[in-house]
């Protein structure tokens, strides 16, 4: 099975992110709540991916830093915005470069904390909460387990046909081998999780919290950490961040998990503690 670093490598995924250039609901609220602050503060974006939040973030913040440990990523970064601001190749897990204390808010979106396992988000945690300041600010999503559709993430489905792929579904053949192509990703993906039973592999993750599984995100190849709600309040604490606050995929802020499960990612924003 490939690292996740060798799939962000490549260039099919990183073309991808260097398109990006919107914001999530929950960003736009959390850019709106932090407005004023944020023109004071120096900003480490991590895993910047192809600067899709660079855009909105650089221009405002005092000073702007963009790191990631995939080399393509930052070679695309600094392609797309010269040397307008600063972007570095660098591990969430060690980021030895920088010193204690060293910025005002630390940004790890697009669930990027979820590409490695429990004991490195704990690293990652440390990590970011020792080159934070006291009472700064550290956002980032991370993928909701109990999440109301979880379990079509588990499978491979058929969706309704845009005008581009029309073809696939009006052409039998083709649309045979399509079906086929989705059924095969399918069932390698309940192999590679050890289960064909995808509400009793949900219910034994939700269980204990958090579980790290193959889901269909970058094509099956990778492993990605879930966590429920409260497991990630739990994280968070146990780590040394407080004022935790969180926002539901419609950009909502609460705490209401009615709202928060249905969305697969929750976005959290809190401060640190010294
Ligand atoms: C899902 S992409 C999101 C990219 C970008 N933040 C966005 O929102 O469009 C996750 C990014 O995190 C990076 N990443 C994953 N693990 C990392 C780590 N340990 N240290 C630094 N970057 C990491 C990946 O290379 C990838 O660019």
């Amino acid at each position: 099975m490939q690292n996740q670093k060798v799939l962000y490598n490549s260039k099919k995924i990183y073309s991808d992110y260097a398109g990006r250039n919107y914001l999530y609901k929950a960003e736009e609220a959390i850019l709106d709540r932090l407005f004023p602050e944020l023109l004071d503060m120096d900003m480490l974006d991590i895993g910047v991916g192809g600067g899709r939040t660079t855009i909105y973030f650089a221009p405002i913040v005092k000073s702007y830093t963009g790191i990631d440990y995939a080399h393509q990523m930052i070679r695309v970064c600094r392609e797309k915005f010269k040397d307008r601001y600063v972007f570095k190749e660098s591990d969430a897990r060690s980021m030895k470069e920088y010193k204690d204390n060293s910025f005002d808010f630390v940004l790890f979106s697009f669930n990027g904390i979820d590409s490695f396992g429990h004991e490195d988000r704990l690293a990652a945690l440390k990590e970011i909460r020792r080159v934070l300041k006291n009472n700064g600010y550290f956002c980032f999503s991370s993928h909701n387990l109990n999440w109301e559709s979880l379990s079509n993430l588990l499978s491979f489905k058929l969706n309704k046909p845009d005008s581009q792929r029309k073809d696939q579904f009006e052409n039998p053949f083709r649309c045979f081998f399509y079906k086929a192509k989705l059924k095969y990703r399918t069932i390698r993906l309940n192999f590679l999780n050890r289960s064909f039973k995808t509400k009793d592999l949900i219910s034994n993750l939700r269980k204990r919290d958090y579980g790290h599984f193959y889901d269909n995100s970058l094509n099956g190849k990778a492993k990605i950490y879930y966590i429920t709600y409260s497991g990630q309040l739990r994280q968070l604490e146990a780590a040394g961040f407080k004022n935790i606050s969180s926002y539901s995929i419609n950009g909502i802020e609460t705490r209401d998990e009615s709202e928060l499960n249905k969305g697969g990612w929750i976005y959290y924003l809190c401060q640190v503690y010294k």
